[in-house]
């Protein structure tokens, strides 16, 4: 993996999602692959995936259509949803089918079909020590709040999405800020939704639609809003978005 990965949707073409048993898949188009997968997915209408799971946590970013999920109801865009490893589900697409990003933490997911592919047992044990196994938020309905700076550095209000695996923020960052050289723990994500955001002067301006692939330990910055500002969903990948300014805490990766 390059330390910064910028990934222009539009240049990727679309193919079907691959499952090995031939069952009916929709169009993708694979924006990224790595310690974390991404894909953007467009369901067709009254599609229905029967009974399923997948060997690693994975988040929908709906942004065209209906998506339903048995037990959960109906997503539209504005909802951010979350499924945990092992966590079966039935899903669907309404009549106008979904189009949403499907990003999976850790690897690439092979769709388990649950009348073929049993849950391990160590897998379905640690789902049960985690809670619920799906999760939903909608950013119209989430407060902002302030994101705690152990140094007192000025920051950006966010908007807590899932605070425990997987770690999502939403934020938007006014076009006067600045955030000066930093580093995060592990890797990140960042899905611009709206504005144009620079991260550095090594990477090319990322405008809304475009998603960022980070490192963790790589050090970059400033990162500097465009002048309507920028919105960008932001996922951290094994923990939690831990913010380090490179001043203070030296990047463990050497630029
Ligand atoms: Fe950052």
């Amino acid at each position: 993996m390059s330390n910064w990965e910028h990934i222009s949707t539009k240049d990727f073409g679309w193919n079907l999602f691959e499952d090995k048993n031939g069952r009916e898949t929709n169009q993708v188009r694979t924006l990224y692959e790595g310690n974390q997968y991404i894909w953007e997915v467009s369901l067709k209408a009254n599609y229905k995936a029967e009974s399923h799971w997948h060997p690693y946590d994975i988040i929908q970013i709906f942004l065209e259509g209906e998506f339903k999920s048995e037990g959960e109801g109906s997503f539209y865009p504005g909802d951010i949803r979350w499924v945990k490893a092992g966590q079966s589900t039935i899903e669907s697409g309404g009549s106008e089918g979904s189009r949403f990003y499907l990003i999976a933490l850790g690897g690439n997911i092979p769709l388990m079909w649950d009348d073929l592919y049993e849950v391990p047992e160590d897998l379905k044990k640690t789902l049960q020590g985690r809670g619920s196994g799906v999760g939903k938020a909608n950013i119209n309905k989430l407060p902002f709040i302030p994101f705690e700076d152990e140094y007192g550095r000025p920051t950006q209000p966010v908007q807590v999405i899932c605070n425990e695996s997987p770690h999502i923020v939403r934020t938007t960052f006014d076009p006067t800020y600045t955030a000066s050289d930093h580093w995060h723990k592990h890797d990140t994500m960042y899905f611009i939704m709206d504005g144009e955001m620079s991260f550095s002067d090594d990477e090319p301006i990322y405008k809304k639609g475009d998603v960022r692939v980070v490192k963790g330990g790589y050090s970059y910055g400033p990162e500097k809003p465009g002048k309507e500002g920028v919105t960008f969903i932001l996922i951290s990948n094994g923990g939690p978005i831990d913010l380090n300014w490179s001043d203070i805490k030296k990047p463990p990766l050497v630029n």
